[in-house]
């Protein structure tokens, strides 16, 4: 608890000032060398699209306005005031086990096989920058360790690549309430070691100014670094290249068959449910049979798996797929993915 302590009287030299005199250019994010495309996340307006809306307030942002923007969209900034983990608290008995995942204080230098320990004040900004940045002594663990006049920068590979996974996995492996611990997953199918990283399909690559000068208010040189904007399944183009869609032809129909593309299993929440409604289609686009594939936590699809429907009809030339997506925050089901797939000869 004193390490804790001292983490956060590390911190009373920032002063919490939003400048907004400055706003950044959004970067333009590039697609990765994996086949993943990943862009600025575009959420639904059924999903919980105002983010974390006091993110100016974070001291970090009077520096880092641009990344402090992105973070403040994602369920990170959320943890703590989000309806859905609010709602499901209310019911628990022992709600300090929730509070260090949600609102933790820093993890860097503390021991990552133990939960992160409560944050007794400033709660309303869940995971902050400093959950992820700061450690005992008040320094900013980083990729580079830049100079600032902001903080001490320390160069940390835990920053680089898959070395954040770490990281990521200390809170993603646990399952608790409502939670899978998907990270549990890409530990155990040991994706780190093929070259797979969280920071890899979630963040994507950008380059720009990461910072501005404090006195002058002009943009830092720009870097290569991640967005803070998270790729999430809220984002209907993301989660459906959580699937490769195959086609086959049968001796009675045809067949889709779907795999999972995501470095861990799908779903991750125990109440969300994909439904992949698949119609077969004639020439003439006349609709000859129709079937439903289901991922949901008990059907759940794990790292790599596939999972195929079949079809009975004759004179098959297309499927046509439609799939929803339904998630603790939404009314309804949701339209994440619509594609006509030809049958090959
Ligand atoms: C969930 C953990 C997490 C949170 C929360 C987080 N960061 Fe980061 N941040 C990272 C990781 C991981 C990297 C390294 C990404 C990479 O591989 O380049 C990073 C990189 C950076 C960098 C270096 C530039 C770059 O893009 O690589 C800066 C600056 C930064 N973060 C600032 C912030 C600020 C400011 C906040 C809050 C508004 C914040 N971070 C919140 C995990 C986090
Ligand atoms: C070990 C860390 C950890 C602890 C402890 C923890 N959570 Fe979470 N919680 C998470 C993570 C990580 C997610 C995001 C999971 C995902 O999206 O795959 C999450 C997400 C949630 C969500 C889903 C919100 C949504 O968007 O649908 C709810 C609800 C929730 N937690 C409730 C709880 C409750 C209740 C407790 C205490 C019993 C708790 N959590 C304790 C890590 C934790
Ligand atoms: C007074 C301005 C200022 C404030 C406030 C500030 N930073 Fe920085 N930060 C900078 C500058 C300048 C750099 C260097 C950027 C560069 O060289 O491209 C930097 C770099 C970083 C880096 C990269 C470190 C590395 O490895 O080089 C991280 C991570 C970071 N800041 C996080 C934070 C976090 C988290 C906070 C809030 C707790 C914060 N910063 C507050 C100005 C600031
Ligand atoms: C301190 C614990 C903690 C750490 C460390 C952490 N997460 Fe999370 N993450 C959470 C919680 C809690 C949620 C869900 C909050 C909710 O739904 O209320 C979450 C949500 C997410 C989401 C869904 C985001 C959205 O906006 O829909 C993604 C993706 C994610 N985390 C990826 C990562 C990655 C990548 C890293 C490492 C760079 C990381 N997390 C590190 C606790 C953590
Ligand atoms: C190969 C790409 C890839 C890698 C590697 C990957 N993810 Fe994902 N992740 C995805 C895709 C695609 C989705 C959307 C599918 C879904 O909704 O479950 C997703 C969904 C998620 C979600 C939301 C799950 C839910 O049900 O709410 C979280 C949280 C998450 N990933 C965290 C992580 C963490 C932490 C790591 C590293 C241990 C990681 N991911 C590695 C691609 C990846």
């Amino acid at each position: 608890m004193s390490r804790a302590i001292g983490a956060l009287a590390g911190l009373s030299a920032f002063v919490a000032l939003a400048s907004a005199a400055w706003l950044a250019p959004r970067a333009t994010p590039r697609a990765d060398e994996a086949g993943w495309t990943l862009a600025e996340p575009v959420l639904l307006p059924e999903e919980r699209t105002q983010g974390n809306a006091r993110w100016r307030e974070v001291s970090c942002a009077q520096c880092h306005e641009e990344i402090a923007r992105e973070w403040g969209a994602t369920l990170h900034a959320l943890a703590w005031e989000d309806e859905v983990f609010q709602d499901e608290l209310a019911s628990i008995r022992r709600k300090k086990s929730c509070h260090g995942c949600h609102a933790p204080l820093p993890l860097v230098g503390t021991d990552l096989a133990q939960r992160p320990e409560e944050r007794p004040m400033w709660r309303h900004f869940g995971v902050d920058c400093r959950a992820c940045h700061l450690d005992a002594e008040g320094r900013v663990h980083g990729p580079w360790g830049a100079p600032s006049p902001g903080h001490t920068s320390v160069q940390d590979d835990a920053y680089a690549g898959a070395g954040s996974n770490a990281l990521c996995i200390s809170c993603h492996r646990v399952s608790i309430g409502p939670v899978l611990g998907i990270a549990q997953d890409f530990v155990d199918e040991q994706l780190g070691a093929r070259g797979l990283s969280c920071v890899g399909c979630h963040m994507a690559p950008v380059e720009r100014s990461m910072a501005v000068d404090d006195r002058t208010g002009e943009p830092l040189p720009a870097r290569a670094g991640r967005s803070h904007a998270l790729q999430t399944p809220r984002d209907p183009s993301f989660l459906a290249q959580a699937f490769a869609l195959a086609t086959e032809r049968t001796a009675t129909g045809a067949l889709l068959r779907v795999t999972n593309r995501a470095g861990h299993r799908v779903p991750g929440i125990e109440d969300r449910r994909l439904v992949f409604e698949v119609t077969a289609l004639d020439a003439a686009g006349k609709a000859l049979a129709t079937g439903e594939l289901v991922v949901s936590r008990r059907e759940y699809l794990a790292w790599g798996e596939s999972r195929e429907l079949a079809l009975e009809a004759k004179g098959v030339t297309d499927l046509r797929v439609r799939a929803t997506h339904d998630a603790p925050a939404y009314a309804r089901p949701v339209v994440f993915l619509e594609r006509e797939l030809e049958l090959a000869e």
